[in-house]
């Protein structure tokens, strides 16, 4: 089979000789522009991006198995996004970086890619640009930090964070402390170790069959990721040889694999973004609805903070992904293909489960269901989604007043005002921070309650938006309000004092005013002005979908392939 690289390397004229003398400068011999596999390694390295700070090592290790398997790896950067430093927010990079991805692979002589990925967004946008090339790639995660140690405790990442702030503000826990805290966290190499959204996005690659069975769980410090790194850089030379494309491995049943599975890990709302958005890359017809019809009644089997008690390296510990794929037995459709070559079934087939309080039964889960539920109603006709299993169960069906908050700003001048009306029976209402309106749809939406609610002992309330809320988040948090306000949804026409209804079981989100009423406030609706009007920002403002159908840009949903046409000289 002749290689892609090829129209590059093998050329024997003015433009061969270009392309092979300038990488020459490299020190590279001969033999390696003699036809054999190109392998680019995609890599989101940056020390500003601390959850993949170690992958300048895990890729020297997916180079050793590339030259073992008689591949030629080339390793190239793309843009980084790291979760806890970026402003706005890393989700309106998302897709910068997935056209960085996509250019980068289609622009150079590669024949199958290597995709390193860890922090929250940089696994989505991989996964969607390589996927517009559809060229054979396989995704080696990051790997989780170790279990954060503190006072004798293992704390999370996140979930720990979120817990000990309002223990601050309650007084239940001094400053020195909450500063302490801070290095007993975050301890080694790695992503967020809770089933927040980095980890659920590695499970994601696992379960729709782009990473090595086990890939999910190993820790970043454990030396068995860099063996998984070596053996994905044998691998994905065999799979360039295989003509084994993305398009072959990511089809609706891998997607309805993935959906399930992320029910089953208690996993992170921001996976319904980011599935839609990959799903409309490479061309599954996927929707938000499929979330709720496909995974809001399978069992969570792994008892994971935030949903559970333990750590990602636990979950390692106790069998990994493998165990609680195996442990769904016929909810998994077992025939989907996987870069090793084998089915999910076939990779499951022996797993082992060695900590059954870690990876429960299928007959004794964790909680009795598990997935995303999706609203429906005139506050958010195109959808929004609540997780079930993070709020309180006396709230999930409840009517309230609507306390409203104009955007981020209104809501930190105002939530503390000793003269804001606010009972633990209200609604918080946030507008403003969908993917318009931010712009990027940050992590928003799990808004931290007043102070006085807090010290009254109250710590849930339900709370609505058009953003996001970090995976290592709970409570009873409706997100994802489509269309969002800044696109002229209803949710920018609620005033305070509106009776909003809840009823998760009924998948309904109902905002109790006339609809006269409504499409007077429509009348005299005027969207807000943006943040900035030039770059990215503009580019992203005028093309931005919204969040039911991933967020992605508009002209970048489906794929071109890796073809291009003409020659650079
Ligand atoms: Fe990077 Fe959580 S901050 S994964």
């Amino acid at each position: 089979m002749k290689l892609r690289s090829a129209a590059w390397f093998g050329l024997l004229d003015r433009d061969g000789f270009i392309h092979r003398s300038w990488m020459k400068n490299q020190g590279l011999p001969d033999h390696l522009f003699d036809g054999r596999p190109v392998i680019g390694i995609c890599n989101t390295w940056s020390e500003l991006t601390p959850c993949n700070a170690h992958f300048r090592r895990l890729a020297e290790h997916v180079k050793r198995g590339v030259y073992e398997a008689g591949g030629f790896p080339l390793e190239f950067p793309v843009m980084s996004l790291g979760e806890t430093l970026m402003r706005p927010t890393t989700m309106l990079f998302r897709n910068l970086v997935s056209m960085d991805v996509e250019e980068s692979i289609r622009a150079n002589p590669l024949d199958g890619v290597v995709l390193l990925a860890g922090c929250d967004k940089t696994t989505p946008a991989l996964l969607m640009g390589a996927a517009s090339c559809d060229l054979p790639a396989i995704m080696v995660s990051g790997g989780p930090m170790l279990n954060g140690k503190f006072r004798g405790q293992d704390i999370g990442s996140g979930t720990d964070v979120w817990k000990f702030s309002e223990d601050v503000r309650c007084g239940a826990m001094k400053m020195c402390e909450f500063q302490e805290a801070e290095s007993c966290m975050s301890r080694s190499a790695g992503h967020c170790m809770t089933m927040g959204t980095a980890s659920t996005m590695a499970c994601v690659v696992e379960a729709l069959g782009m990473g090595l069975p086990t890939n999910a769980a190993i820790p970043a410090a454990d030396s068995r990721r860099y063996a998984l790194a070596h053996m994905a850089g044998h691998r994905i030379v065999q799979m360039v040889h295989e003509d084994l494309r993305m398009s072959k491995i990511l089809t609706r049943p891998a997607f309805e694999n993935a959906i399930r599975v992320v029910a089953a890990i208690g996993g992170s709302t921001n996976a319904v973004i980011h599935l839609l958005a990959i799903a409309g890359r490479i061309g599954v017809d996927l929707t938000l609805q499929d979330w709720d019809v496909l995974g809001s009644d399978i069992p969570c089997l792994l008892n994971l903070m935030p949903s559970g008690q333990y750590l990602m390296e636990d979950f390692y510990y106790a069998g990994g992904l493998p165990a609680v794929i195996r442990e769904l037995g016929s909810l998994i459709h077992r025939d989907a293909l996987t870069v090793n070559g084998k089915t999910i079934g076939d990779n499951v087939e022996a797993a082992p489960c060695y900590n059954r309080d870690v990876v429960k039964p299928l007959a004794e889960p964790l909680k009795p269901s598990s997935g995303i539920a999706v609203l429906h109603g005139n506050l958010c006709p195109n959808g929004a989604v609540i997780k079930p299993s993070a709020a309180t169960p006396e709230l999930m069906k409840h009517r309230g007043r609507a306390i409203v908050f104009e955007n981020i700003e209104d809501f930190h001048t105002r939530v503390d005002d000793p003269g804001l009306e606010i009972d633990p029976a209200c609604v918080m209402v946030l507008k403003n921070c969908g993917p318009r309106g931010y712009p990027g749809m940050p992590e928003v939406g799990n808004m931290p309650l007043p102070t006085r609610i807090l010290q009254a002992g109250v710590k849930d309330m339900i709370r609505i938006s058009d953003a996001r809320m970090s995976g290592t988040a709970y409570g009873t948090v409706v997100l994802h309000v489509s269309p969002e306000a800044a696109a002229g949804g209803v949710l920018g026409l609620v005033r305070t004092g509106d009776a909003i209804e809840l009823d998760v079981a009924e998948r309904r989100l109902h905002l109790d005013v006339a609809d006269a009423e409504i499409e007077r406030r429509r009348a005299e609706w005027k969207p807000p002005h943006p943040v900035f009007r030039r770059g990215y920002y503009q580019l992203y403002y005028d093309h931005v979908l919204q969040a039911d159908r991933g967020a992605d840009l508009d002209f970048l949903v489906g794929r071109s392939g890796a073809g291009v046409p003409r020659e650079c000289h």
